[in-house]
């Protein structure tokens, strides 16, 4: 009988000193919204190479080519239409995977775009379309997910966030403001389900060399002869379009995913590069706001 409450007090030990050692994020599947570009593509990628199932998540699958090619040359990959916009279409996705799979490991809200220029260039409507998918579309997803998350009393969440979430961007007002909210809920989010083992992480980048810049829009608001920004807009423009062609890479934004999902304690903010981490602080230490203001 001693022996068994000896192994017992074994095992508890081990765990308790190893217990990292012995957690393991292997083959566990994984979702990432926007999945057919960029990002969200490299991740798809990396993961299923680390033997995660990919349930690779976009608005068309018959369009993304890239995520198609990568689908017939890697099995754990699985391609899903899926529209964040759209309550129904979120859950209705998510119970079918949680259906074939039984568990969701991790959510990896990605889908995003971007809106460029002054608030005032944009209308109402533009301002809630990048709100709906930036912002409500993660809250959609994580929403579909937690319940089964907390049942199996484990998951993982990673928020695309960005250096706009943190420093407020010249350039993209209306953008830095849905990655800032975004970086909000997050926090909450973290904070509130710890009790069921649910870690939440925001990724920060800087520039990532992708489509993002392209698939950027502009503000009707204005017409063109009243546009009084047309000066600004133009330098602005130009001066993000070279920052964005020197950024990272996006496999490298994916290979830091995949050490937050391998990270038993992962951080809530993730900076993806030492030079975001920089600016981050430097913005901390300004408590007036005054240095990024014009006088
Ligand atoms: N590139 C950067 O410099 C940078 C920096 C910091 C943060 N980020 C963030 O990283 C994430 C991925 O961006 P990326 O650089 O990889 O850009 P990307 O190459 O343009 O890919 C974005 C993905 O988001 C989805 N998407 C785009 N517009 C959408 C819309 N209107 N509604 C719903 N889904 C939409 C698309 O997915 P489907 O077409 O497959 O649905 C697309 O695959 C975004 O959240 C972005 O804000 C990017």
């Amino acid at each position: 009988m001693h022996k068994w409450i000896i192994s017992i007090i074994s095992l508890c030990l081990f765990a308790m000193f190893f217990g990292q050692e012995l957690y393991s994020d292997h083959g566990r599947t994984v979702l990432i919204t926007g999945a057919s570009h960029g990002i969200g593509l490299a991740t798809a990628e990396r993961l299923a190479k680390n033997g995660h199932k990919v349930y690779a998540m976009t608005r068309n699958p018959s369009t993304a080519m890239d995520l198609q090619a990568l689908a017939i040359n890697n099995p754990l990959v699985v391609i899903r239409q899926l529209d964040i916009t759209d309550t129904v279409s979120v859950e209705s996705a998510i119970q079918k995977i949680l259906e074939e799979e039984g568990s969701i490991f991790a959510v990896i809200n990605n889908a995003g775009f971007g809106i460029f220029g002054p608030t005032e260039m944009h209308t109402l409507e533009e301002i809630q379309q990048l709100f709906e998918t930036n912002f409500f579309g993660a809250i959609r997803v994580i929403n579909a997910v937690l319940p089964s998350m907390r049942e199996r009393r484990e998951g993982r969440i990673l928020n695309l966030s960005s250096i706009s979430g943190v420093v407020p961007s010249k350039g993209m007002p209306i953008y830095s403001a849905t990655k800032f909210a975004l970086e909000a809920i997050s926090a909450s989010y973290a904070n509130d389900l710890s009790p069921w083992n649910i870690k939440v992480s925001l990724i920060q980048p800087g520039p990532v060399v992708t489509d993002f810049e392209s698939s950027t829009c502009y503000g009707t608001r204005l017409a063109k002869e009243e546009n009084p920004y047309l000066d600004i807009l133009f330098s602005r423009r130009q001066s993000w379009k070279q920052v964005m062609d020197s950024g990272q890479a996006p496999d490298e934004i994916a290979a830091v995913i995949q050490t937050v999902l391998q990270d038993p304690h992962p951080n809530l903010w993730v900076q993806t590069s030492p030079s975001v981490s920089g600016i981050m602080e430097n913005h901390y230490k300004d408590l007036s706001g005054n240095v990024r203001i014009p006088h």
